[in-house]
């Protein structure tokens, strides 16, 4: 059974300046929570409770959310608000925290786990996606699921992108038939459109073996000079250790916060869909372009 998860949030957010000039990008509002407690939420969802968020300078805003705080309590109550406001803090999962000071790339933030996860299988959810479910964190249960019922060493969700945009993402090469659970043949870490396998990108959710330690402390760096988590599971394809994928099913999408276009996008996405004020922003969505 698979108990724990880490969050990596240790990235420094370049794509985003100046929104993340003094404030990690994975506390940029999404209708209206930061993006991590999406993140926070689906863990929740798939049953885990320990998480480790891999910080690093400039994230304390982070701890600093999921901390109770009696003083706005006690404001909420004496002016008559409802403590719903904050029902985050009342999930039931125990945060942890470390921080990865130099920032040397995703595989060494997910190193930084190797104590937290012991001789476990774990999860990991990148900080700055969400993964939005019509049935909260079917995603990370679907990979939990076939990861140990298959005996992998590495579950990753992949999802289908626009050619153009195959140099943002870890890309794969499927062996044999592209199907919604296929295994993996090889990674690429952000190929040009040309050198790319195929438009499966990887959806920032994995499960791992404790394995992967051996082959992160193995990985060279890659792109950008980082050592690249890709890299890492490359190195355990070449090694004849079995590697799956899963794909987004329907009912789920994933909103990648770390550049301006998908975040735009995400936080349109979620204001249409404001329980509250959702109806109200569509007929201004509509006014505002004309269409009404
Ligand atoms: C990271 C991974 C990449 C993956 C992406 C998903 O890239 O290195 O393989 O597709 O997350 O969001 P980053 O966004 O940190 O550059």
């Amino acid at each position: 059974m698979i108990r724990k998860a880490v969050i990596p949030a240790a990235g420094v957010g370049t794509r985003l300046l100046p929104a993340t000039k003094s404030q990690p990008k994975e506390m940029l509002p999404v209708g209206r929570k930061p993006t991590i407690q999406y993140v926070v939420e689906e863990i929740h969802a798939a049953g885990i409770k320990e998480v480790l968020i891999i910080t690093s300078q400039q994230k304390r805003a982070i701890e600093d959310h999921f901390d109770y705080d009696p003083s706005l309590v006690e404001w909420l109550q004496r002016s008559g608000k409802s403590l719903e406001l904050i029902n985050h803090l009342e999930m039931d999962v125990r945060l942890f925290y470390t921080r990865q000071s130099v920032p040397k790339g995703l595989a060494d933030a997910i190193r930084m786990a190797k104590g937290f996860v012991g001789d476990e299988h774990f999860v990991v959810c990148l900080g700055d996606s969400i993964i939005y479910s019509d049935r909260p964190g079917s995603l990370l249960r679907r990979m939990m699921e076939v990861h140990e019922e298959k005996g992998a060493e590495a579950t990753i969700a992949f999802e289908t992108v626009e050619w153009e945009e195959v140099s943002r993402y870890g890309i794969a090469k499927p062996k044999g038939e592209m199907d919604d659970l296929f295994w993996v043949e090889d990674l690429v870490e952000k190929p040009s459109r040309e050198e790319a396998p195929s438009n499966l990108a990887v959806a920032a959710r994995y499960v791992f073996s404790p394995r992967i330690f051996e082959f992160i402390d193995k990985t060279e760096p890659g792109k950008g000079g980082e050592l690249q988590i890709t890299d890492s599971i490359r190195l355990m394809l070449r090694a004849g250790l079995p590697v799956l994928g899963v794909r987004l099913g329907e009912g789920e999408r994933r909103y990648d916060i770390g550049n301006f276009q998908s975040y735009f996008e995400a936080f349109f996405d979620f204001s249409l869909s404001d329980p509250e004020l959702g109806e109200r922003f569509k007929r201004y969505v509509l006014r505002r372009l004309g269409l009404r």
